[in-house]
């Protein structure tokens, strides 16, 4: 049997099922932790699932807040100090990961509770995790205030990355199975991937092909 939801059936759902459910639809999701500082030095971090790509050239991404009706301590950090790191997530420390989305006061550090460890890189201000493996730093370029929601898009321009050298594949593309980088959907459910191939270029009149990478 299918279900069938129209706007006013999603409306009407309980908050939290409503929540679930919107959240999962659009499918599995980039899930990272991010890190900030403030000018006191107070380290935080918090996992997200709004990462998003927007170009390469200048190398940019986006991540949504939330409104802000709690203090919201990596937008605020962000906003002060400019900079926040990405940290790749893997199966070893999910847990740990998901753990830094409680809600916290801003001079404990997210590091700490979650028993994950702060490192920094010359140059960054932000503190990276040292248990990830595929990690980048960004430099705020833009804050948006989406009307329609409340919600707060910031882009990054990516200033740093670090990365293994087997977790890149000879395309340039990285490869998230060698650094085993997880996935997430909804809000609480953590997934491994498996490749099921590349495929050259699309265009018309031909048929994508197999490459190996
Ligand atoms: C899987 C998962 C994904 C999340 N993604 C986001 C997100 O994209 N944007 C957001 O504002 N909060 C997101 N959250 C909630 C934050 O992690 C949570 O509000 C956290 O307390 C924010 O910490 P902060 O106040 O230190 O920034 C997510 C939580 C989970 C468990």
């Amino acid at each position: 049997m299918i279900k069938e939801f129209t706007s006013e059936d999603i409306e009407k759902l309980e908050k939290l099922y409503r929540a679930a459910f919107v959240n999962s639809l659009g499918g599995f999701k980039s899930v990272v932790l991010i890190g900030t500082t403030n000018s006191q030095k107070h380290e935080n971090l918090a996992v997200f699932s709004s990462l998003f790509h927007i170009g390469a050239n200048p190398a940019l991404c986006g991540i949504i807040v939330r409104p802000s009706e709690v203090p919201r301590h990596t937008l605020n950090n962000i906003l002060e100090l400019k900079q926040y790191t990405i940290n790749h997530i893997t199966d070893s420390f999910y847990v740990n990961a998901h753990q830094t989305s409680a809600r916290y006061d801003e001079n404990i550090s997210e590091f700490k509770e979650a028993k994950l460890t702060p490192e920094y890189i010359d140059s960054i201000t932000a503190p990276f995790v040292k248990e990830s493996k595929i990690k980048f730093a960004c430099q705020l370029e833009q804050k948006i205030d989406l009307e329609i929601n409340g919600t707060i898009l910031l882009i990054g321009k990516i200033i740093y990355v670090s990365i293994p050298d087997n977790c890149l594949m000879t395309d340039g593309s990285v490869n998230l199975e060698a650094a085993k980088t997880i996935t997430v959907s909804g809000l609480n459910s953590y997934h491994t991937t498996k490749k099921i191939g590349s495929l050259s270029y699309a265009k018309p009149a031909t048929w994508p092909k197999e490459i190996n990478l």
